[in-house]
């Protein structure tokens, strides 16, 4: 099977997580069941992820000059991740996320911290990799014109490539169109077409409204998808026993690049990343439950598909 190279340019977290049995309304005290620190960020995520899955991974980012910073790097390695272009920026602190779990749904708020120094200049010193690289992964945890610049980067070397919009922002269409696969769950592609995610009922008409290859993840639901011209089509979840569903959304991306890197179909890719994700949420913890290549393939064989 080959072995696809991914780059994935992104942010690297230290995830605070607490596990409540009720989030506190404004100006409220509850008292928590768990408190645990484990590495995260969307791009670190979506790094472990490809690599569990088979890929060769490279990551572009940046920690800060302390303790989570190197914890984090040394998680990368571990997961067998090129950390040759992550640097540790002096006198900044690593990116943190502040995450809430109640009954194993969450809610984040991110520091990005050195995140924010994942610059245009990194992204250009790292060319040649985004040449030789079988697809790229980025989200939007980094500054956007970092995304943009990686993006044109990728797109002049006809290398894929797949942009998770998350956190939600409004693109630019000069951008969009030279994004491969752009990977929306409902909130984020209503708000990056510019609508009120509250006002926007149908999503079909959204996934429509977009001109390009979009795949928008809908939790349980699993996915649906649009190639070009082609009608939107439907890629059903999977039920499982559900932990914590943090890292599921990095999960899906990472499978579908590495899909994609290995040459196969959408159709195809998107099956995968959606088996993929519906085993990520039965463990704890954004890269807990993130499965090897052979799990995806069990699971697959194992629901008849
Ligand atoms: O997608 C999940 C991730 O979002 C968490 O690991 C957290 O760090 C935030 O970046």
């Amino acid at each position: 099977m080959k072995r696809p190279k991914i780059v994935v340019v992104g942010s690297i977290n230290m995830d605070l997580i607490t596990e409540t049995p009720r989030v506190p309304t404004l100006g409220e005290t509850v008292l928590g069941n768990r408190f645990s620190t484990l590495p995260g960020g969307k791009g670190a995520n979506q790094a472990v992820a490809c690599a569990r899955l088979g890929a060769e991974v490279r990551m572009v980012g940046c920690v800060g000059d302390d303790g989570f910073g190197t914890e984090l790097i040394e998680n990368l390695r571990r997961e067998g991740v090129c950390v040759d272009d992550v640097e540790p920026v002096p006198h900044v602190a690593t990116g943190i996320a502040s995450i809430v779990v109640e009954n194993g749904d969450n809610s984040i708020i991110v520091v990005p911290g050195a995140n924010h120094e994942v610059t245009v200049e990194k992204v250009r010193r790292a060319e040649q990799m985004i040449r030789e690289a079988d697809a790229v992964l980025l989200q939007l945890e980094i500054p956007l014109e970092t995304v943009a610049e990686t993006v044109r980067i990728a797109s002049r070397h006809h290398v894929p490539v797949i942009v998770n919009p998350a956190p939600a922002v409004e693109l630019q269409a000069d951008i969009l169109r030279e994004i491969t696969i752009l990977t929306p769950n409902e909130y984020e592609l209503a708000v990056l077409l510019g609508k009120h995610p509250e006002e926007t009922e149908d999503f079909r008409s959204l996934i429509e409204a977009y001109p390009g290859t979009l795949v928008m993840t809908k939790g349980g639901d699993g996915a649906y998808y649009r190639d070009g011209e082609k009608r939107v089509a439907h890629q059903p979840g999977y039920k499982v026993e559900v932990v914590d569903t943090t890292g599921a959304g990095d999960t899906f991306n990472a499978a579908l690049a590495v899909m994609i890197g290995r040459g196969r179909t959408l159709s195809e890719a998107v099956q995968y990343a959606v088996a993929a994700s519906a085993l990520s949420v039965t463990k704890f913890g954004a890269q807990g439950g993130m499965p090897s290549h052979e799990q995806v393939e069990a699971f697959l064989a194992q629901t008849g598909e």
